[in-house]
């Protein structure tokens, strides 16, 4: 029996999250990401079809940064205008019974105190789903947003949220004691006083003295996603993650890369299978492979080369506005974009262009084809370490439904896809195991420290 794939629908309260231009399809909604009704709709709909969770990006600023400007950003609606994704994860929990509900929270946009509360509090409310993807914000202007200069140097983000790991995890894990809880109405004692206890965090950016105020939740620690790829990144995911998402141009990629990180996870004195490897990938379904190809070139008449150059600028922190879209990238000489290049060298059959590096960005990671042959790249994706995907899309709920009802009834007879939710939090589903953390995980130190 073939080992089920975990399956995340990843989004964002955004016109235009990936596929920058699509939002002009009129087959898509995304320009009602600011509507309750949308986002309900879609979280029914993915749960009645079984998927993991509902997975949403965020970020806290836009920078200057493609030719010169924000103006490209803005009027193409690239990742602006942007709702805050935990609000959104918290509106859905009263519709949902069994999703997961993944969101982004940056080191810089709340102080861990607070942070750890509404965690626990949504954790709570909804019995175990919840889901936090750790990101540090590779922006100066969301810096500048919460008062600092500018953008913290690339090593020192990870020092700051090493810290700020710590504070949260000394809060879900260490401030009250499993036997904390008594409920004793009879003697008037709802809690015991020592099992509750001060976690008095003195770092370098922060001072905390506890005690958590909120009860510990379902899963006391959130399920922690991350998806950085540096160095450093990729240490903090193996100390921390339990989902890293990965955005590997083909098996072989995902093959070297999570084997790897499962050796730095032996290292960090975890599981190999502790941490979880989920794909980005989005597909275009067909009755036969000339129709999906028919389907995605029509879809692509809507791509924004502009948009899309504009998010890689943003993400790579180089202006590739400067040139012309039609420049040969072997003229481009700007430091740090060599390596993208050279990434995708084998992705084009003549001399690519700036435009042909903003499609193959963009389009590297889709699978056009009929419901077997998508069947058949996942299978190939499973078996070079990938445990499951983060299904991006290119229209909404369009893709999203097209891929329920074509794709995942070929994953499920195969063995690929559940058919039904376990019990249990977020985190028994996925692994499962106990809904807390298993007790070689970092934050586990920090039960019964205070005691
Ligand atoms: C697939 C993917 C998704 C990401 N999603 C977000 C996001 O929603 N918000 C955000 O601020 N950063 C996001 N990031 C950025 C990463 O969290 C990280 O900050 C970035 O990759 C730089 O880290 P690194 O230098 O370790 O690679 C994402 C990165 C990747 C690869």
């Amino acid at each position: 029996m073939a080992k089920r794939l975990i399956i995340n629908a990843f989004s964002m309260a955004a016109v235009s999250h990936i596929y920058h231009g699509f939002w002009r399809n009129p087959a898509t909604q995304a320009t009602r990401f600011y509507e309750l009704d949308v986002w309900v709709e879609l979280a029914k709909r993915l749960e009645s079809a079984h998927f993991d969770a509902l997975f949403l990006a965020d970020v806290l600023g836009v920078d200057a940064i493609y030719k010169g400007s924000a103006d490209t950003y803005i009027e193409q609606a690239v990742q602006i205008p942007i709702h805050d994704a935990s609000t959104i994860a918290t509106a859905l929990v009263a519709v949902t019974h069994q999703l997961g509900l993944v969101f982004t929270s940056s080191i810089l946009q709340d102080h861990p105190f607070n942070f750890a509360r509404r965690v626990s509090t949504l954790d709570h409310l909804s019995k175990g789903r919840v889901g936090w993807n750790i990101v540090t914000s590779v922006s100066d202007n969301a810096s500048q947003n919460f008062g600092l200069p500018g953008i913290t140097a690339h090593d020192e983000r990870y020092r700051w949220a090493e810290e700020y790991m710590e504070v949260v995890y000394k809060l879900w894990e260490g401030s009250w004691d499993d036997e904390a809880l008594l409920n004793d109405a009879r003697n008037n004692r709802y809690a015991d006083p020592t099992h509750i206890h001060r976690i008095q965090h003195q770092g370098d950016r922060y001072r905390v003295a506890g005690p958590h105020l909120a009860l510990p939740s379902p899963q006391r620690t959130p399920v922690l996603y991350q998806a950085g790829s540096s160095r450093a990144g990729r240490a903090f995911a193996s100390r921390h993650a339990e989902g890293t998402f990965i955005v590997c141009r083909n098996p072989e990629g995902a093959r070297v890369l999570t084997s790897n990180m499962r050796e730095q996870l032996r290292q960090s004195g975890r599981d190999a299978h502790d941490l979880k490897f989920m794909q980005g990938l989005s597909f275009v379904v067909g009755s036969t492979e000339e129709e999906a190809k028919r389907k995605a070139r029509a879809l692509d008449e809507y791509l924004s080369v502009d948009g899309l150059l504009a998010h890689i600028s943003r993400d790579l922190g180089v202006d590739l506005g400067v040139m012309s879209p039609d420049q040969p990238l072997s003229e481009v000489k700007i430091d740090g974009v060599q390596g993208i290049i050279e990434y995708f060298s084998d992705a084009f059959d003549r001399t690519p262009t700036i435009a042909d590096l903003a499609s193959a960005y963009a389009l590297n990671t889709r699978i056009v084809g009929t419901p077997e042959q998508i069947a058949d790249e996942l299978a190939r994706w499973q078996a070079a370490g990938v445990d499951g995907i983060n299904l991006m899309y290119e229209t909404t709920p369009g893709s999203f439904i097209e891929f329920i009802d074509h794709v995942l009834p070929v994953l499920q007879q195969r063995g690929l896809a559940q058919r039904e939710y376990s019990d249990g939090t977020l985190r028994e589903k996925m692994f499962g195991i106990a809904p807390t953390l298993p007790e070689h995980h970092p934050a586990r130190k920090w039960r019964h420290a205070f005691y």
